[in-house]
């Protein structure tokens, strides 16, 4: 099988997973059968490029590094708006990583809604439309036999959806902890090596880890975003964003950390989701965990999630919770998974 695919935003994610599509060519056929072409790409700024019989990936990541742009590349139909392009492409795949936008999930929710609509599956690591539309987006693709992957969307590349949905199938989740977010961890971290909260947010900026604008990390935006993704995909929740109880980190005081590290405890940025009379809850929230907890030696920008099942007690996962790189592994995952089980909807 060969996929068609149509990148829809080219930035650090989309172009992460083109270097390691075109690097890894020979060894993705040889080992996993997996063929494709890229067929058109389109992104606000670098522009828009279509050809049915396939695009150069190499060419295209050197006009990026050189230009900034795609615009000269050859013999492309050029300035196709993203919705055009998913809608005149004939390719099979989707792969949106546009901005994540928690508000209303645009631009991404419109381009995984119109690639379903059409016949496309989609790979995605866009929390913005899985965590404000996931229902609405899974019921969509079943309805059209289609796929919606989003293994990038919770901890980049560390695989925990399929963790959750592959090597554990069969047990059912009771409850999902974790630290769901690097910035607000490296933060933690730095702050209990003594550095005041504005010290350690101000390093993190410098090392790339922080946004200028902080605040979707530190007041727990991102996390309570892709806490909610794992209670809808994986425990049937059916929650709303605006549901999860949110405390952010920036209140935390190097006192609070003296006095947690005095009782042999650790303050973490704790996500939680768990069933409440017969329904499911999620939070983040810091807690003060005790040393025999696993998440209290989770450091710096590493992740974890923690998932307890019927069957099996706790089961754990720590990996890097971003990255662009890990991203767009996350990605080739997707991919992967999608020539598995073509047919699975
Ligand atoms: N980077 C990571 O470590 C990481 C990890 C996990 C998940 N993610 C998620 O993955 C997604 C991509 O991240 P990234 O780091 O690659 O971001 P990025 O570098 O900002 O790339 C996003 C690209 O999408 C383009 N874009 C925005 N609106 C568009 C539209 N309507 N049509 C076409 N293109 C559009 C942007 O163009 P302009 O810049 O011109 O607007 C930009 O080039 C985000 O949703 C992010 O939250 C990122």
């Amino acid at each position: 099988m060969r996929f068609r695919l149509v990148l829809v935003g080219f930035g650090n994610v989309a172009q992460a997973l083109a270097k390691i599509l075109v690097q890894k060519r020979k060894y993705l056929s040889r080992n996993f059968n997996l063929e494709y072409k890229v067929v058109a790409i389109a992104d606000t700024v670098k522009g828009s490029v279509m050809i049915e019989r396939g695009l150069d990936l190499g060419r295209l990541l050197s006009l990026v590094r050189e230009k900034g742009s795609l615009n000269d590349y050859r013999g492309a139909v050029r300035g196709l708006s993203s919705v055009e392009m998913i809608k005149r492409t004939e390719a099979d795949v989707l792969v949106e990583t546009t901005w994540t936008n928690l508000k209303d999930g645009e631009p991404g929710l419109t381009h995984i809604k119109t690639a379903l609509n059409h016949g496309l599956h989609v790979v995605t690591t866009n929390k913005g439309p899985i965590a404000l539309a996931y229902y609405e987006l899974a019921s969509l693709a079943r309805q059209k036999g289609r796929q919606l992957r989003f293994e990038g969307t919770v901890l980049s590349g560390t695989p925990v959806i399929s963790l959750a949905t592959d090597a554990l199938a069969g047990s059912e989740i009771n409850s999902i902890r974790g630290i769901l977010n690097g910035t607000t961890n490296y933060i933690l971290t730095e702050m209990e090596a003594g550095r005041s909260y504005n010290q350690a947010l101000r390093m993190a900026q410098k090392l790339g880890y922080a946004e200028s604008d902080p605040s979707a990390d530190v007041e727990a935006w991102d996390p309570a975003a892709k806490i909610t993704i794992l209670a809808n995909a994986l425990m049937d929740g059916k929650l709303k964003l605006s549901e999860v109880r949110r405390e952010g980190i920036a209140g935390i005081t190097p006192g609070d950390m003296r006095d947690a590290g005095s009782r042999g405890r650790r303050i973490k940025l704790i996500a939680k989701a768990f069933w409440d009379k017969g329904e499911i809850k999620a939070q983040v929230v810091p807690e003060r965990l005790p040393e025999d907890d696993l998440l209290s030696h989770v450091s710096g920008v590493l992740n974890s999630v923690i998932f307890s099942t019927d069957v099996q007690p706790d089961i754990a996962i720590i990996g890097p919770g971003a990255g662009p790189d890990s991203a767009g592994y996350a990605l080739l995952s997707d991919l992967l998974a999608l020539k598995r089980t073509p047919n699975e909807r």
